[in-house]
């Protein structure tokens, strides 16, 4: 996405005549002809952008939903062993139609979905999995579950997702896999993170939590590594309170998920490999798949929404929306996520501008408050017995000094987002009030030192 450069002056003078603007030019507001009132930010005691009207709800929840809960509750098929046509296995079969997989296999949440897929590909103690720290504490969670260590890479300022070349960078003899996180729902850099895997000889496990019927160069998202991971919770645009799935194309290798899932017990009955039990049971599948139907319409919706928003803030400098990678056809937009330029807000804090934008009547916030790099869980591991068992006092060393994310440590200070599963499914009136709630506090940033007061 561009960045666009346009400066006050040049965007003040661009505006035709209309109300006077507070730096005493004359200009119409950018946000729609909302009356003189509209000039004084709400912050500051003038009306707000938008008062007393409701957004979509979200989880969806319709009768489709809750008649699908009520026969199965009524069934007694309540396990997805009890029964092969049971809600699970259905919806199994169609999510493969529509990710474009062969398989897929059901869990209880994305963690253990991310789990899983590691353990079937073999990764485990003594191997190193590279991820980004800009992601859900989920991720490394399932890294760390295989007692592999989760090794974080740098991200890319612009698009918030992890940057291939800082991933090339910490590739060691002892890297298994790459773990890109599509975030907000929009896909990483797969082109360049799938030539690093090939030359390296590394698996590739798409974190597709976050990324559900995103395309990139024509394919789902979760379909372009060995393999992906869904999460199906309640926050998520496909939605059953706790949930997940993995796709993948490799009969044995989803045969091992299956496994793995199953405590170890494969499809044939025979405990075979060591495995947690993580199966999906079949109310969740019973939410799922009640709410597969309208499922690309909310899809396509949104992203036709986001596509609208972005165009109603490219003359903004002050907010840039996510990098998106050429080859990105469609995005999820579970996080409709800016960065925040307060070089074009008179310097004002991006805490000042997001209460700015909330007393307007919309609801944003910051997104990751700081990388996974930061979190607890790095000296925990690194003091702790079992990793130091396994790797040597040299490389626990490299890793500690190694730990730094600078620019996910900027991302985190300047990201401002709103969470999109059910706010991009609103009217065009709607995202007219979160464009004009943010144009309204550019114009009228030479009042914001006011309200940081
Ligand atoms: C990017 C990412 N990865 C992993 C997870 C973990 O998924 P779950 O919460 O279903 O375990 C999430 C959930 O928010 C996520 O957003």
């Amino acid at each position: 996405m561009k960045q666009h450069s346009l400066g006050r002056r040049e965007f003040v003078l661009g505006a035709s005549a209309g109300l006077v603007g507070t730096v005493g030019l004359r200009r119409s507001p950018a946000y729609g002809n909302l009356g003189n009132q509209a000039e004084k930010l709400a912050i500051l005691g003038g009306e707000p952008v938008r008062k007393g009207k409701s957004w979509p709800t979200w989880p969806y929840c319709d009768d489709k939903v809750l008649d699908s809960v009520i026969q199965t509750t009524k069934s007694g098929i309540w396990c997805r062993i009890q029964s092969s046509s049971g809600t699970v296995p259905t919806f199994e079969k169609e999510f493969t139609r529509l990710i474009g997989t062969k398989y897929c296999v059901s869990v209880g949440s994305g963690t253990q979905a991310l789990h899983t897929c590691l353990e079937a590909l073999g990764i485990g103690a003594g191997d190193e999995v590279i991820t980004s720290p800009y992601t859900d504490p989920g991720t490394i969670a399932a890294i760390l579950c295989t007692r592999a260590l989760p090794v974080l890479a740098d991200v890319d300022p612009e698009s918030f997702q992890l940057d291939p070349a800082d991933v090339e960078r910490r590739i060691t003899e002892n890297t298994k896999a790459i773990m890109p996180v599509h975030i907000m729902g929009q896909p990483c850099d797969m082109d360049r993170i799938m030539a690093i895997a090939k030359k390296h000889n590394l698996k590739v496990v798409e974190d597709t939590c976050q990324g559900h019927l995103a395309e990139y160069r024509g394919k789902r998202l979760g379909t372009i590594g060995d393999l992906g991971a869904f999460s199906f919770q309640a926050s998520k645009t496909i939605a059953c309170g706790e949930g997940g799935a993995i796709v993948g194309d490799d009969e044995q290798l989803m045969d091992r998920c299956y496994t793995v899932q199953n405590h170890g017990t494969s499809r044939r009955g025979a405990t075979e490999v060591i495995g947690p039990k993580y199966r999906m049971n079949e109310f969740e599948g019973a939410v799922l798949l009640g709410q597969l139907p309208g499922v690309q319409e909310r899809f396509a919706l949104r992203n036709e929404n986001a596509a609208y928003l972005t165009s109603r803030l490219k003359d903004c400098p002050g907010v840039v929306p996510q990098k998106l990678y050429e080859g990105t056809n469609s995005g999820s937009f579970y996080v409709y996520g800016m960065t925040y330029k307060k070089e074009h807000f008179n310097g004002v804090s991006r805490e000042t501008f997001l209460r700015a934008v909330r007393a307007e009547g919309i609801n944003i916030g910051p997104y990751i408050g700081r990388g996974l790099h930061k979190e607890p869980w790095v000296e925990h591991i690194l003091s702790s017995k079992v990793y130091q068992r396994m790797f040597s006092a040299q490389r626990l060393k490299e890793y500690r000094e190694q730990n730094e994310c600078s620019n996910c440590d900027k991302v985190c200070q300047d990201v401002v987002s709103f969470w999109a599963s059910g706010i991009l499914l609103g009217t065009r009136e709607d995202m007219d009030d979160i464009a004009n709630a943010i144009l309204k506090v550019y114009e009228n940033r030479d009042n914001l030192k006011e309200a940081s007061a």
